[in-house]
């Protein structure tokens, strides 16, 4: 049991919590990763409540010049966190009295610490979707150049992750691109919708004091203050959002990183990673393991559970605010930065690996993977119906994989067994460039097509 009351709250209190209570409630073992956030904050509310004159000017300078010593003592690791301070709001504005007096104290004037941390993890999730956002658009550009290197270098293309038609590795991985620029323009959306400064909803009811809202939404570069005191504390569907945001981004990376695992198998043998994207085996000498891309399939686990864990904490709760809402934040910072790491290490993978041109033709045209080219072509050359055109596709491929050869490979006189108006001209479109080539509709794999996106692209990721 520890004796003292806690100086910021304590008023009412004889005794001090239980070393248990302590332990179940503070948050500034994690929560202290906001204190650019909370200065931040601070700052703003210090000098809003100068500006309409409830403090005093000395005693906003005296506030700014005490939190910026505290910002370069927490920057150099000399800031001694205490436990029994609770939290990050409380660490810092206990030594700011400590530091200035009588002004530290006047710096909690119209504010509440439920006010403060929805503004505090607000700021945290904005800074973070702007970081994330630059490490997608580097993602995408390492993506872009390579597609652009490989626009026309022919592969399997797959559904059922059986060989299906024939596609472009640069096609492939701006298949990526596209999936990531919506990831991007989703934090973009959520970044706006969480854009309302929730500072000065006070308590739960707003203040009598007469703060200006306005200026410090303005001051924290918010789109302008939240429009209902109540709603600005007890809400964190923002944090969803954004955790939503990330496991969707998580989601596209694993399947990457999946197609990783399997194109480095050797019986696919599509790609290579060079030493400092693979690791070995203890034992098994011969080993190269793509362990980089594993661990970002891997950590999608804990981004998912950052999102179950939000939208549990949120639902059972009555408004306003209630201490379940202090659990918003590890699952947060987790998700943030395990993100940080896997967009980091996805961006080093496209740019390391190496794709085997040869391999890749060979496996492009294995399968019978020209197969809907040659019923395209009774479509188009005798007016057959596709229905009756697939019909004597499947014969005539049953009849390659009976003698062991592939389509291209039959002879004239054997496919007019099947199908007698075929003519020589179909061994034109047998082949696998002939293939990719043809396939030119918008958004198609045609090596010019992908070479187009690809510099449009590059054109938009440039700045
Ligand atoms: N550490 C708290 C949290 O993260 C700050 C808000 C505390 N508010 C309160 N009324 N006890 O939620």
């Amino acid at each position: 049991m520890s004796n003292s009351s806690n100086v910021q709250w304590g008023g009412r209190f004889a005794q001090g919590p239980s070393a248990i209570m302590q332990a179940i409630n503070a948050s500034v073992g994690f929560d202290r990763k906001m204190w650019r956030q909370d200065i931040r904050g601070s700052l703003a509310h210090a000098a809003m409540l100068a500006h309409v004159g409830i403090i005093a000017a000395a005693d906003e300078m005296a506030i700014r010049q005490g939190l910026e010593k505290i910002a370069s003592q927490i920057e150099a690791g000399e800031f001694e966190w205490s436990e029994a301070l609770e939290d990050v709001h409380m660490n810092i504005e206990a030594r700011l009295t400590e530091a200035i007096g009588e002004a530290g104290k006047r710096l909690h004037t119209g504010r509440s610490r439920n006010d403060q941390v929805a503004l505090d993890v607000r700021l945290w999730v904005r800074d973070s979707i702007d970081g994330l956002s630059e490490q997608l658009r580097d993602v995408m550009r390492a993506l872009v150049a390579r597609a652009a290197e490989h626009a026309g270098t022919v592969m399997p293309g797959f559904t059922h992750l059986q060989p299906a038609q024939p596609t472009t590795f640069g096609h492939h991985l701006l298949a990526y691109v596209e999936m990531l620029s919506r990831d991007l323009s989703r934090l973009a959306d959520c970044r706006a919708r969480l854009n309302e400064s929730p500072l000065g909803a006070a308590a739960l009811c707003g203040t009598g004091f007469p703060i200006d809202r306005h200026m410090t939404a303005a001051a924290l570069g918010f789109a302008g203050p939240t429009r209902n005191s109540l709603d600005s504390v007890a809400s964190r569907d923002f944090a969803a959002e954004f955790l939503f945001c990330a496991a969707m981004l998580s989601t596209h990376l694993s399947r990457f990183a999946e197609e990783v695992v399997i194109w480095t198998n050797p019986y696919f043998g599509f790609i290579k990673l060079s030493d400092a994207f693979t690791t070995g085996s203890s034992i098994m000498p011969q080993k190269r393991n793509p362990d980089a891309a594993e661990l970002i399939r891997g950590k999608t686990g804990r981004v998912f559970g950052a999102l179950t864990g939000m939208l549990t904490v949120m639902k059972g709760l009555a408004l306003t605010y209630f201490k379940d809402m202090q659990e918003d934040k590890e699952g947060i910072f987790d998700a943030a930065e395990t993100l940080t790491l896997t967009l980091a290490a996805t961006a080093g993978m496209v740019r390391d690996l190496q794709p085997n041109v040869a391999r890749l033709a060979e496996a492009a045209g294995a399968g019978f993977s020209t197969a809907t080219d040659l019923a395209d072509w009774l479509v188009r050359e005798l007016k057959l119906p596709f229905r009756d055109a697939h019909h004597i596709t499947g014969k005539l491929v049953a009849r390659a994989e009976a003698l062991g050869t592939d389509l291209a490979s039959l002879s004239l006189a054997e496919m007019q067994a099947v199908e007698p108006g075929i003519t020589q001209a179909v061994f034109g479109v047998l082949t696998v460039t002939a293939s990719v080539s043809s396939r030119t509709s918008f958004g198609g794999t045609a090596p010019a097509n992908v070479a187009r996106m690809a510099a449009e692209w590059q054109e938009r990721l440039a700045r």
